[in-house]
Formats: C-alpha cells, structure tokens, sequence
C-alpha cells in the first residue's frame, strides 16, 4: 500500500497530512499520547502502545479505507489518528482524535474538512456520517461547524448511546 495510490490533493489540508496506516506502520506508535482525555469517548480509557497498535492498524486492500496518522506538516508530529470507513451503501463515516496538546487551535475542524473532502474526491458517497458521544460537546461542534447535522441518538454498541451525525453529499 504506497503513497502512490493517492491520487489527490486533498491528502492535505493547509497545517495536516494524512498518511494511511499499513501493517509497517505499528513501529510508529512507540510513544504516542492516548491519555485518558483523548480516549474517553472512544475506547473509555487510556490505550497502551499496544493497545492502540490493536485497534489502529488495520489490514486491509482497500486503498482508502481504513485508519490514518494525522501528522502536522510543519513538524513532521504525528498529532492524532483519523478514519474513513463504510457505513452503508454509498455511505462513508469519518472518524479523529488529535492528542492534547494539539487541541483548540482549530485543528480538529481542518481535519473533519480534511477527511470529508478526501472521502469525497476519492470515494463519491452520497452520505456521510460521524457518531459521537452525546457528552463530547467539542466533537459536536467540530461536526456542525463543517456541516454535518444531527439526525438522531442512537445505540451504537450495547448499552452506549452515540449522536448520529449526517451530512447529504450535494451533487
Ligand atoms: C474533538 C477534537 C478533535 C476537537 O479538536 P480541536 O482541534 O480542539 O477543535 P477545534 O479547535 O477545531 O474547535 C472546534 C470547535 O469546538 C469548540 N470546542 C473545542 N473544545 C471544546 C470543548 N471542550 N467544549 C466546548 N467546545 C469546544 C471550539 O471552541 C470550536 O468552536 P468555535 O469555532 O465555535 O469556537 C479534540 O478535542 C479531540 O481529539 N478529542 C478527543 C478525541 C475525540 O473525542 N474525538 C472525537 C470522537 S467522535
């Protein structure tokens, strides 16, 4: 899986890049800081390297789909992890974390813009959709602030309840 495959401009974004994550790229997670803060919402607590080696590197083909480093340009720093997945017919979810120390100064909605423009040149979906925890307000707004709208609560995994967010792709 090589960068080649990205056909597109929007791999970047004016301060991000996203670099998919392959199987080689589990050495790269030594370090990285998924504190409790950053988690909580997610996976509910802090992941070891280990454990953010499980859930992240994921093996597949598909040349778009899957999880991504989110690195910011200027540095080279890995500052969070993002995804792209299926989430029905011609329906693609979009997922971010950016570790703490990267948090408020707009990156988040550069990345969720990122992602969804991406998803867009590569991808077509007619839909797109994000899920959040009803108490995870600056997710929530990072959402409305690129355009997706709440349709509804929903019980995404057993008894967690998540805002389902939806944005119709114009054509
Ligand atoms: C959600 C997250 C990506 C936001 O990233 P960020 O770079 O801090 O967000 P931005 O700077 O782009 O801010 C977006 C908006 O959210 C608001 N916001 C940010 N943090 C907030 C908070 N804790 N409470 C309320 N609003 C908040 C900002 O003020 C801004 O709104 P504004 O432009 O109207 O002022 C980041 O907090 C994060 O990675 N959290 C942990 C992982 C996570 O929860 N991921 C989402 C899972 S669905």
């Amino acid at each position: 899986m090589g960068e080649s495959l990205f056909k597109t401009k929007t791999v970047e974004s004016k301060r991000l890049r996203i670099l998919k994550i392959s199987a080689d790229g589990a050495d790269k997670f030594e370090g990285m800081a998924f504190t409790y803060n950053v988690m909580k919402y997610t996976a509910g607590k802090a992941l070891t390297t280990q454990e953010a080696i499980e859930r992240y590197v994921w093996l597949s083909d598909e040349p778009y789909l899957g999880n991504y480093f989110v690195i910011l340009k200027e540095t080279e720093q890995t500052v969070g992890i993002a995804k792209i997945a299926e989430d029905g017919v011609n329906t693609i979810e979009i997922g971010y974390s950016l570790f703490e120390a990267f948090w408020g100064a707009g990156l988040g909605t550069e990345l969720a813009q990122l992602l969804i423009d991406f998803s867009n040149n590569n991808l077509s979906p007619q839909v797109m959709t994000a899920y959040t925890d009803p108490r995870n307000v600056a997710s929530q707004r990072v959402l409305e602030k690129v355009g997706f709208q709440k349709i509804a609560e929903k019980e995404r995994r057993q008894g967690i309840m998540s805002y389902f967010y939806e944005m119709k792709v114009p054509k």
